[in-house]
């Protein structure tokens, strides 16, 4: 047994995602000034880290240690995210003829939902970096994932939420002792207003993709899908996307666990699957139609929070997974994301987010276009738990 050493990263570097050009590790960063896109982590694993080690260590996220980060495990702070199940989705399976479904379920996190996985990270950073006080503009999840690692960092937490969303997520934030500031409008409106705050203020902002970290976090769904599958991968991976977060985070994984050797050289990587609202799908219009996708773009709420996110910051980067892996980009209507999560808590006794009923969704509508093969392994991801959005299910 290889224990998790106390001190020690392979973080080599920060490196603008577009043009490569690096950025100080060391020092507090936001995203790539040269580009306007975000830093990415670059590791070197020479010499040491294998997947044996892995075997008897802690199930958290954090046994990927040695690919994240953070320089010294006394700075992490953790609520025991990660590792999370994977079920086989027999019944719905069967019933509809899928030989191989599965389902990452991420609702068992600390505060309900995936957010807390990229929250872990970037806060354990800023933490070592030296960082106390913390903003966020958020859909819902990701705001009290902050609030709840600000609230065990010691650190001050302002989350910027559109009103609209359920009562939960406001009260979650409250409760971890944030401060809540809410917003007419969407996500985008949020990072108005985090902007206008920070004119004055100058507090660390955890905008998604606006710094290098949450990504760090979010990245582990991909090691711990190889993991449970034994370092085989699905044939598809559906993912709902807002931000782009976890779609980025999963590939980036899948290539860094090939440049390792951890995965065989040559295995064929997942086709990724984002899915979205058609209440708000701007990944959508760009996918089909790269340079007129904002026009008449009329972006509305959606019962799926974290998919309403008008402007995401990462869109090129999700564009390229899609290109990279083969997969495509789809939306569905909010009755059909309402019909799925039903289905999927009655056959399966999983009561999930809408954002991931909505892969469900998707994929009953891409078997029925034949544009999936059903014999095929196909992982569907539930970013959340559905307990959060009882009030607006009813
Ligand atoms: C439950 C849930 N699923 C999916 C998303 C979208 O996540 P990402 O930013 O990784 O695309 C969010 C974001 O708020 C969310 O809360
Ligand atoms: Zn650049």
């Amino acid at each position: 047994m290889t224990a998790i050493p106390e001190t020690f990263s392979y973080a080599a570097a920060l490196a603008c995602a577009r043009c490569g050009r690096p950025y100080p590790i060391h020092q507090i960063q936001q995203f790539a000034d040269c580009c306007q896109q975000p830093l990415l982590v670059q590791y070197d694993w020479e010499p040491g880290f294998c997947k044996e080690d892995l075997l008897f260590r802690e199930k958290t996220m954090w046994r990927y240690f040695e690919a994240l980060p953070v320089s010294e495990r006394k700075h992490i702070i953790s609520l025991g995210e990660g590792m999370t199940p994977l079920f086989q989705l027999s019944s719905l399976g069967s019933e509809q003829d899928f030989a191989d479904l599965w389902m990452k379920d991420e609702s068992g996190n600390p505060t309900g939902s995936f957010k807390a996985r990229g929250m872990s990270v970037a806060i354990s950073k800023a933490k070592e970096l030296g960082i106390h006080r913390c903003i966020v503009p958020t859909a819902g999840n990701a705001g009290g994932a902050l609030a709840a690692y600000c609230a065990k960092a010691g650190m001050e937490c302002t989350v910027v939420m559109p009103r609209h969303t359920p009562s939960v997520f406001k009260d979650e934030c409250r409760l971890y002792g944030a401060n809540l500031v809410l917003v007419d409008g969407l996500i985008s409106d949020c990072a108005k207003k985090v902007g206008e705050v920070n004119r004055e203020k100058d507090w660390f902002d955890l905008s998604t993709l606006k710094e290098p970290y949450r990504l760090e976090g979010k990245k582990t769904m991909g090691y711990e899908l190889a993991e449970q599958f034994n370092w085989q991968l699905p044939d598809y991976i559906l993912y709902p996307a807002g931000g782009g977060t976890g779609l980025i985070g999963i590939w980036k994984a899948f290539k860094e666990m090939l440049s390792a050797g951890w995965l065989a050289p040559g295995t064929s990587l997942p086709k990724m699957i984002a899915v979205q609202s058609m209440e708000c799908a701007p990944l959508v219009r760009a996918f089909y139609q790269p340079q007129q996708w904002k026009q008449g773009f009329q972006p509305q709420p959606s019962i799926a929070n974290g998919l309403a996110v008008p402007y995401p910051f990462g869109m090129d980067m999700m564009l390229e997974v899609l290109q990279q892996s083969g997969g495509l980009a789809m939306a569905v209507s909010e009755s059909a994301i309402k019909k799925a999560l039903q289905q999927v808590a009655r056959q399966e006794g999983l009561l999930i987010s809408p954002e991931g009923a909505a892969t469900w969704a998707a994929l009953l509508q891409l078997r029925n276009a034949g544009h999936i093969d059903p014999g095929a392994r196909i992982v569907l991801l539930n970013t959340g738990s559905g307990y959060k959005y009882l009030e607006n299910l009813q």
